[in-house]
């Protein structure tokens, strides 16, 4: 039996479990992935300063998220075709996220749709929301998060066009997957998965589905994504949204300080700092790195989240300590999904929760919610 006890763990044996197509599309950055790598790698330059013989009884990492209560400031990235990990993948993610007590968000483009989510959960989760442009759509899915009870709408700025990832070209992605020899010859070799798809309905984009009948493949989706996400989308277009929304709205994909504050006047509740995941513009910043100056530029005005390269709960405390009220999630809950189903799911949360309350309490502190620069050694970090 493997015994997990890293996010590193839930990496190697999903790539065991999960048919290449998918693990692929989950672990891979645009062009060079040299900021999927960075965003990585920048974490490990900040440095602790360790303290010792304070009172580290009665600790707690619960904290608020656009002023909702969280078990520890971390939430689950929105990603697409989380449902092709696992079976089902996108409603055990959200039922591992409620038991645990951080938000779930759900991507538009989910293999489980919103409805999905709703039936099988029972605290509200969050809803991912891309501009196209047809705005009867973007009407209806806003309307379906409401009617669902989603409690915030997190609201993705960085993808009016495609990186491009070459893996997903050269492994003809899709979903449901095509079944060329090639597949079954790799899927053969994924026995749980392929058992998991076969006992599920769910293996095509949920909430796109009916609406959008053209989209089944990769290709059909690049078409789709081209036609359909909205190149002209403006500022303008975030306020009509927040208006059309009414509740907490959060800006995904800001990386700039200028683009911060335009995200302070379209009047968000918070803004990510993401380079999504270094799937989009490769060559940009880590997100570690872009946090600094956009929370000196608008970190007393709105509330300031980050993703992008987070591995550890020593990762999600040096955001933490660099301005951020909460981190999210990628590519480590899909690890754990792929892994180990829900059960995955929950046990990359307990890592890093584990790591999370250790870490503070190595640098003194007992309350997550206090965390800030001066865990860090000067020198380190911007
Ligand atoms: C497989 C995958 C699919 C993603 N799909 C979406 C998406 O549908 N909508 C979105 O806003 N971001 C999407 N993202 C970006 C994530 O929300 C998040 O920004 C990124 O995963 C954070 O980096 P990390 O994976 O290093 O934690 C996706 C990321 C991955 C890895």
């Amino acid at each position: 039996m493997t015994i997990i006890t890293t996010v590193e763990d839930l990496r190697v044996l999903a790539q065991k479990r999960v048919p290449r197509m998918f693990y692929d599309y989950a672990d891979a950055g645009s062009w060079t992935e040299s900021t999927y790598r960075a965003n990585v790698d920048d974490f490990q330059t900040i440095k602790f300063r360790q303290r010792v013989a304070v009172n580290l009884e009665n600790r707690t990492l619960k904290s608020t998220m656009v002023g909702q209560e969280v078990a520890m400031p971390v939430a689950l990235a929105p990603t697409g075709l989380t449902g092709m990990q696992h079976a089902d993948g996108e409603i055990l993610a959200a039922k591992a996220a409620e038991k645990f007590g951080v938000p779930f968000t759900l991507s538009t483009m989910s293999i489980c749709s919103i409805e999905d989510i709703a039936a099988n959960t029972s605290k509200p989760f969050w809803f991912q929301l891309y501009v196209m442009k047809d705005r009867e759509f973007i009407n209806r899915l806003i309307d379906r998060a409401k009617a669902a009870r989603c409690s915030a709408l997190v609201l993705t700025l960085d993808l009016q066009v495609l990186g491009q990832r070459h893996k997903d070209l050269r492994n003809g992605l899709s979903a449901p997957p095509k079944l060329t020899i090639a597949n079954m010859i790799d899927m053969a070799t994924k026995p749980r998965w392929v058992l998991g798809m076969l006992g599920t309905r769910r293996r095509s984009f949920g909430n796109i589905v009916g609406h959008a009948s053209s989209v089944s493949d990769m290709s059909s989706l690049s078409a789709w994504t081209s036609q359909q996400f909205d190149l002209s989308l403006s500022w303008k277009d975030v306020e009509w949204i927040k208006q059309r929304w009414g509740g907490k709205l959060i800006i995904k994909g800001i990386m700039d300080a200028e683009d911060a504050r335009l995200a302070v006047e379209s009047g968000a509740d918070a803004l990510i700092v993401s380079n999504h995941g270094g799937r989009q513009l490769d060559g940009a910043q880590s997100s570690i790195g872009a946090l600094p100056a956009i929370v000196d530029a608008v970190g007393q005005q709105i509330e300031i989240h980050m993703d992008g390269g987070v591995r550890s709960g020593q990762d999600v405390i040096k955001a933490l300590a660099l301005g951020a009220k909460g981190v999210y999630i990628g590519r480590p809950f899909l690890y754990g999904l792929g892994a180990m189903g829900e059960q995955g799911v929950s046990k990359c949360l307990d890592i890093i929760r584990n790591e999370l309350d250790l870490t503070m309490a190595f640098c003194g502190l007992r309350d997550v919610t206090k965390v800030d620069k001066n865990i860090l050694l000067p020198g380190s970090f911007k």
